[in-house]
């Protein structure tokens, strides 16, 4: 509980933050299905967090945990309902590896654009960041290292949360 305090200052404060989100998807280099828009992006000078994340398998493994479990929490499992969950997964995936500084480049529509119609609200997006806790602390992801990408999705917020 004392973590998930402590998450949740990461998160509020966060929130207060502006950012402007430029969040589309991503295709890895690696990825022979790579579309032609998506051109291999070169590694970031700090990928650090990628690879304390178990680089692209380890970002999949999570992202695939992560989806089936918010398609079965109660608190958001109504919004997953009639989704393509490979295609979520990839997307995620793809996401969280250029945020975490791995060789992805991000192509695809705005958060804002994604989210807008499905009516979030504050209360959803905490429950989705707790569910990618449980993902993470399934995968034995260290609390510092769960809290660095919170802090890259935190602003993603302003994006996604419409009501
Ligand atoms: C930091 C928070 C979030 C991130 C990083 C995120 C990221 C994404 C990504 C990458 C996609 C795929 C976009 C695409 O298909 O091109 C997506 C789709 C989706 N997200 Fe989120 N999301 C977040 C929060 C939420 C929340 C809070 C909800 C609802 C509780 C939600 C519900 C959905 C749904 C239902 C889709 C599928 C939309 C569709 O296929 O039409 N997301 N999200």
């Amino acid at each position: 509980m004392k973590n998930r305090f402590l998450v949740s200052a990461t998160i509020s404060s966060s929130v207060a933050m502006t950012a402007t989100v430029v969040s589309t998807l991503c295709h890895s280099p690696a990825s022979a299905q790579s579309t032609p828009s998506a051109p291999a992006a070169a590694p970031a000078a700090d990928d650090d967090l990628f690879q304390s994340f178990g680089g692209r398998a380890g970002l999949t493994a999570l992202t695939d945990d992560f989806v089936e479990r918010l398609t079965v929490d109660k608190r958001t499992a109504p919004f997953f309902e009639s989704v393509d969950k490979a295609h979520l997964k990839s997307q995620l995936t793809d996401q969280l590896c250029e945020l975490s500084g791995g060789p992805c480049h991000l192509v695809g529509p705005s958060m804002k654009k994604v989210h807008a119609s499905l009516d979030i609200g504050k209360r959803d997006f905490n429950a989705l960041v707790e569910v990618l806790q449980d993902a993470m602390d399934a995968k034995g992801i260290p609390f510092s290292v769960q809290n660095r990408m919170l802090a890259k999705l935190a602003p993603l917020n302003r994006e996604i949360i419409s009501r």
